[in-house]
């Protein structure tokens, strides 16, 4: 039998209509970082629930270190040493960190936490992480950056047992080019130790920078795997996508009149006295560290968060506050917080596309359910989004699939002023492309677009100008052409 930590063979897995995985294999060498790559929807995270014990497979065989290896629910995983950090976060921010790291699995003595015991062991597991990640005990998780709450998710995963692999599912998507740094140096410093680590992201820059193997999957199947240094991005984005990237050529872009601005805008905490012109037909974009208050500008806009000072102007006129009025005046957002406020996901899709919008299915009082389903499929054919149907429920999605959803909704909606808070979160590369493209398109049909991304390239190629927030404070507006990736991290770091 091969060296290998983890071995699969001819996983296949099915749910009604779809079939997820077929006759997948993986394998995986101890003390290595493993990249799993795929389009969204391709398989990546049912393969990982797999092998996390969190789903069985229909048929396929694993082998962890050569034994024969079929956990039958996630805490048989984690003793045998597999241990899993999920897509989507979950620690509970009320809780310390010391309670969130073994949450569930409290060390208990006459009945009562053992509170030294318990401290002991989250201090052990945190400094896995490495020396500079030390984090506060006793702190409540809520007052951690979102790097920090992804090292405690970590720690979490390795506080149980001895752990031979740990599963990242994109832990970078919601962090910042800083904080990412800093989960690396961690990683690093766990691959030293022996442990394998298995990871997932859509960020070919980043996978290149860590990973020693690859492998990819597309529609359910292996296509492709090797050492990275072997492969261009060219290489695996074929393998990826089963054809090449093809990218557009930006249209031109003219501004008309300003249809927002915002006026020494201040919120609760953040932003404080935040001004900006935004026009018809600009594609205008946020810079700044996660946390230095460009959420919650676009927040307070969109009237989700009370503004404390400072005015918001809708065409010339100080409206509404609520979201609700906001749509109904043409302000459409895309909330970076897709699964806690854009999409009901119990609901179908269909749905989910046309709920801010309704009045437009309405004849004589009725909603025509025909054509919402016929809407909803021509944008699920536009975004090419990986469903059965549009009535298969939002739930069941992949989750770049799900962002794909949020975004149908603002096309739906055909708002006049865009906001958009990390609009290719969790997107693959190709889709994100496309979604570029189609941003460009809305400008270029009048549309006023505010852009808040932590991925720079993003920023850089799609904005037309570009300011930096730096605790709050919204620094000048410059043309794209006038900043790099280095001025915009420095400037976000507030040198
Ligand atoms: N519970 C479920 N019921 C029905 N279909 C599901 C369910 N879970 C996953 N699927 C389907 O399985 C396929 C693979 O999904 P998966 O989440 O593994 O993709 P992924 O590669 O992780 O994508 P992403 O990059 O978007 O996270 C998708 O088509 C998805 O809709
Ligand atoms: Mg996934």
């Amino acid at each position: 039998m091969s060296a290998a930590r983890l071995y699969a063979r001819g996983i296949t897995k099915a749910f009604s209509g779809t079939r997820a995985l077929d006759d997948v294999g993986l394998e995986v060498r101890p003390g290595t970082i493993h990249a799993v790559l795929g389009e969204n929807g391709a398989g990546k995270s049912t393969l990982m629930q797999i092998l996390a014990g969190a789903l069985r497979p229909d048929s396929g065989e694993l082998m962890l270190d050569g034994v024969a290896y079929a956990p039958r629910d996630p805490a048989a995983a984690r003793r045998a040493g597999v241990a899993i950090v999920y897509q989507e976060l979950s620690v509970c921010p009320d809780l310390t960190v010391a309670e969130n790291v073994l949450l569930g699995v409290e060390p208990r003595r006459f009945g009562f936490v053992d509170r030294g015991r318990r401290d002991a062991r989250a201090r052990r597991a945190l400094e896995k992480l490495g020396r500079e990640s030390r984090l506060p005990l006793d702190a409540p998780v809520r007052e951690l950056s979102s790097a920090e709450r992804q090292l405690v998710e970590i720690a979490r995963a390795l506080s149980h047992e001895q752990p031979k692999l740990l599963i990242l599912d994109e832990p970078t998507s919601s962090l910042g080019s800083d904080d990412t740094q800093q989960l690396f140096t961690a990683l690093a410093a766990l691959k030293e130790t022996g442990l394998s680590i298995v990871y997932i992201s859509h960020f070919l820059e980043e996978v290149r920078r860590i990973a020693d193997d690859y492998s990819v999957l597309r529609d359910g199947k292996s296509v492709a795997s090797g050492e990275m240094a072997q492969s261009t991005n060219d290489e695996l984005l074929l393998a990826m996508a089963g054809r090449g990237l093809e990218t557009g050529q930006r249209r031109e872009r003219r501004a008309g009149e300003v249809l927002l601005s915002l006026e020494n805008l201040a919120g609760e905490k953040l932003p404080k006295a935040a001004s900006l012109e935004l026009r018809r037909g600009e594609v205008v974009g946020l810079s700044g560290l996660v946390g230095s208050g460009r959420t919650e500008l676009v927040r307070a806009v969109f009237g989700l968060d009370p503004v404390r000072r400072g005015a918001v102007r809708v065409r010339a006129h100080v409206g509404p506050r609520s979201p609700v009025e906001r749509w109904a005046e043409g302000v459409g957002m895309l909330s970076e917080d897709r699964k806690g406020e854009g999409l009901a996901l119990s609901f179908p899709i269909s749905h989910n596309t046309t709920l801010t919008a309704l009045s437009r299915l309405r004849r004589r009082g009725l909603v025509s359910l025909a054509q919402e389903r016929r809407e909803s499929e021509r944008l699920i054919q536009r975004l090419r989004v990986r469903c059965r149907d549009a009535d298969q429920p939002v739930s069941e999605l992949s989750g770049g699939n799900q962002q794909k959803v949020a975004l149908m909704r603002l096309l739906f909606h055909d708002a006049d002023v865009l906001l958009l808070d990390e609009p290719t979160r969790g997107i693959d590369v190709r889709s994100r492309a496309e979604i570029h493209s189609l941003i460009d398109e809305l400008s270029a049909r009048g549309k006023a677009v505010l852009v808040v991304s932590s991925y720079l390239p993003e920023l850089l190629s799609l904005c037309d100008r570009i300011a930096v927030m730096h605790r709050g404070r919204l620094g000048d507006f410059r043309p794209s052409a006038e900043w790099t990736e280095h001025t915009l991290l420095r400037e976000a770091a507030g040198a």
